[in-house]
Order: C-alpha cells, then sequence, then structure tokens
C-alpha cells in the first residue's frame, strides 16, 4: 500500500503484501464475509479460523475471558470452527469480493494425510497462503501439538509432503513454549517453510473466588494468555527466531499499536498476526493501527516499511539468548 508518499508494503517470500497489519486465525476469521470486513478495514491480510476436516464445537464453555486487567485474554476455545467443507462453500462466493488483502486459510490436521487434503482444499477455495496449525495446546486432539513439535523427523515430513501437494506458500504456526523452538525453526526452515509464525505463549488459570472453581471451561481451568503484555516476551521471540533462520518469520502476540507493528519490524518480523487488540478495540482499530504506524514513520522520515525490517537486530548479539533463558 502506498499511503501518499509512504510506503508500507511488505514482502514475504515472493508474496507482496500491501501493509504487515494482519488479522490472526481465531474467532474474528470465522467466516470468510468477517475476514472480508477485516480486509475492507485495511488488513494486509485476513486469516481465517483453525479448520478442521469436521466442524468442532470446541471445549465446554466458558471458552474464554476477555477484559483481564492490563489488556490480557485468557481463552481455551480448543478449535470451534464449522468445518472445511462448509467453510470453503462460503468462501467460494466470497473469494471474489476480498480483494486488496491476501487470504490465509488456518489449517489442523492429526496425520501427514489430512493436513495434505486440508491444505489441498484450502489452496481449491482460492487461499494465497496456506497456515498449517502445529501451535495449538487447548485443541482436542491432545497429543498432537507434541507429536508435532517434539519429533522433528515426523515435522520435518509434514512440511515436505504438504508443500509437494500445494503451489501456495506454506506458513507454519508454531508454539514457543517449548524449550526446542529454535530447533522446530530450524527444522521448518530446512523443510522449506515459506514463513515462520512464532506464537509466544502463557499458560494461565482463572479462579473464581466465590466456589474457589477454575472459569474456564477445559480441563483443568487452563488456558492460554493473550494480548498486548504478551508484546515484549513476543518481541523476544521474533528477534531470537530471526537470529536463527533467513526464512521470513510473521510475528504474533500483544500487538495493539502502531507502534507495536514498528517494533515487531525493527525485531525482524515482515507482518504482525493480532486477534486479541480487534476483539477489544472493534474493528476500527485497524485503521487507528495503520494511521498511528503511518504518523510515526512520517514524524521519523521513515519512508519504507521494508527499510525498517530488522533494524535492531545489529543491536542484538548474533546468537539468540541461550536456550535455558525463559
Ligand atoms: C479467542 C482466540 C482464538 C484463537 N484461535 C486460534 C486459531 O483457531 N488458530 C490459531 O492458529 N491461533 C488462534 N489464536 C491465536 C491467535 O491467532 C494469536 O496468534 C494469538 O492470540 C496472539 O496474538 P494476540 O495477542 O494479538 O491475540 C486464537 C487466539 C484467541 C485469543
Amino acid at each position: 500500500m502506498k499511503n501518499g508518499a509512504l510506503d508500507l508494503t511488505v514482502r514475504i517470500g515472493d508474496l507482496v503484501v500491501r501493509n504487515p497489519i494482519f488479522l490472526a486465525p481465531g474467532g474474528l476469521g470465522r467466516t470468510p464475509s468477517s475476514m472480508k470486513r477485516f480486509a475492507d478495514a485495511g488488513c494486509g491480510a485476513v486469516a481465517s479460523k483453525t479448520l478442521t476436516s469436521e466442524p468442532r464445537k470446541g471445549n465446554p464453555n466458558p471458552k474464554r475471558i476477555r477484559r483481564l486487567p492490563s489488556g490480557w485474554m485468557l481463552n481455551a476455545e480448543g478449535g470451534p470452527n464449522i468445518g472445511i467443507e462448509a467453510f470453503s462453500a462460503a468462501m467460494r462466493k466470497t473469494r471474489s469480493r476480498i480483494r486488496d488483502s491476501h487470504v490465509i486459510i488456518s489449517v489442523a490436521g492429526r496425520t501427514i494425510e489430512e493436513f495434505v487434503s486440508l491444505a489441498t482444499q484450502a489452496e481449491n477455495m482460492g487461499a494465497d497462503v496456506i497456515d498449517l496449525d502445529i501451535s495449538c495446546p487447548n485443541a482436542t486432539n491432545k497429543g498432537a501439538i507434541d507429536s508435532w513439535q517434539k519429533d522433528l523427523d515426523l515435522l520435518y515430513d509434514l512440511i515436505t509432503t504438504v508443500k509437494k501437494n500445494i503451489r501456495i506458500p506454506l506458513w507454519i504456526k508454531c508454539l514457543s513454549a517449548y524449550g526446542t523452538l529454535l530447533e522446530i525453526v530450524r527444522t521448518l526452515e530446512d523443510a522449506g517453510a515459506d514463513a515462520i509464525v512464532p506464537l509466544t505463549s502463557i499458560g494461565g488459570l482463572a479462579i473464581d473466588i466465590e466456589t474457589g472453581k477454575p472459569v474456564l471451561g477445559f480441563e483443568h481451568g487452563v488456558g492460554i494468555l493473550t494480548g498486548p503484555p504478551l508484546k515484549w516476551a513476543a518481541l523476544k521471540t521474533v528477534a531470537d527466531v530471526c537470529r536463527t533462520v533467513k526464512t521470513p518469520v510473521v510475528a504474533t502476540g500483544g500487538c495493539a499499536s502502531g507502534q507495536d507493528v514498528i517494533e515487531f519490524l525493527m525485531a525482524g518480523a515482515r507482518g504482525v498476526q493480532i486477534i486479541t487488540a480487534f476483539m477489544q478495540e472493534g474493528i476500527k482499530h485497524v485503521e487507528t493501527m495503520i494511521s498511528q504506524m503511518t504518523d510515526l514513520m512520517e514524524k521519523n522520515g521513515w519512508n519504507r516499511v521494508e527499510d525498517l525490517i530488522g533494524r535492531s537486530l545489529k543491536y542484538l548479539p548474533e546468537k539468540p539468548f541461550p536456550a535455558w533463558y525463559p
């Protein structure tokens, strides 16, 4: 996007995206028409809720707690979605009307074969990018995340096999909670991932003091925290991943303002997936973030977003922080 004299365009591999503000996978992309609304509001790319082969109800209610102090959100949704078939039918009617934003379809399977089938269906419905979700700790298919993220040979096979079956870029969303994140991202790079989306995660527990019981409906009452306070942890993850691999990185976690976007770019990200700030502030927040970003660019004499990418990395040691550091 050229905004006056400013060039907000970012390149993620061969993909040219009009600006680095993306709708992250989650409840705001549950239908193609809600993705279209975020595209119309100005997002560079819009992601679907993660889709599975069958429709899913997700975990028992309550699935999330919004507006925790300081802007946190705690959720254990468990992947509720209408299933890829119903989504695909709706997307075919809407796809031609999502014009200036790239469409990211997020999918989660239990086996390599299922991932291939989901990715192929996503490509056929008009996706520009497929986002493989191996990051969800709240999903009901327990153990899946462990197998994808702990067995690096299996992970390698997953990525290479899916890539062989599609023509569009393949992004992988993985979870930072594993001490082995940097090994995971090296495997993703070796296997040919087109971008890596490292989700910085902190687990949480909310307690109802009247009953003494956990509030969330998921087992043990646990969920994951998202939202603005996560930003600093996510910045560290992004800087670590960008110093480990050359594969493009798309940040996610705690981005809520135009200044935050610039910080993520300077840490090396080429785009930022955002959802909690949009759930809390509403869709108008897309425009607010774009104008905050362009105001800062004008004020500082920065003409091109691309020039900001990785600007802070030269001030950090060449190697990431040691693996024992939280
Ligand atoms: C309510 C909710 C639902 C989410 N659902 C998904 C999902 O289906 N797939 C996925 O990859 N990430 C999902 N996420 C994670 C977000 O895509 C995002 O990476 C994370 O919330 C961090 O960004 P944020 O701080 O801007 O929310 C979800 C997050 C929230 C809060």
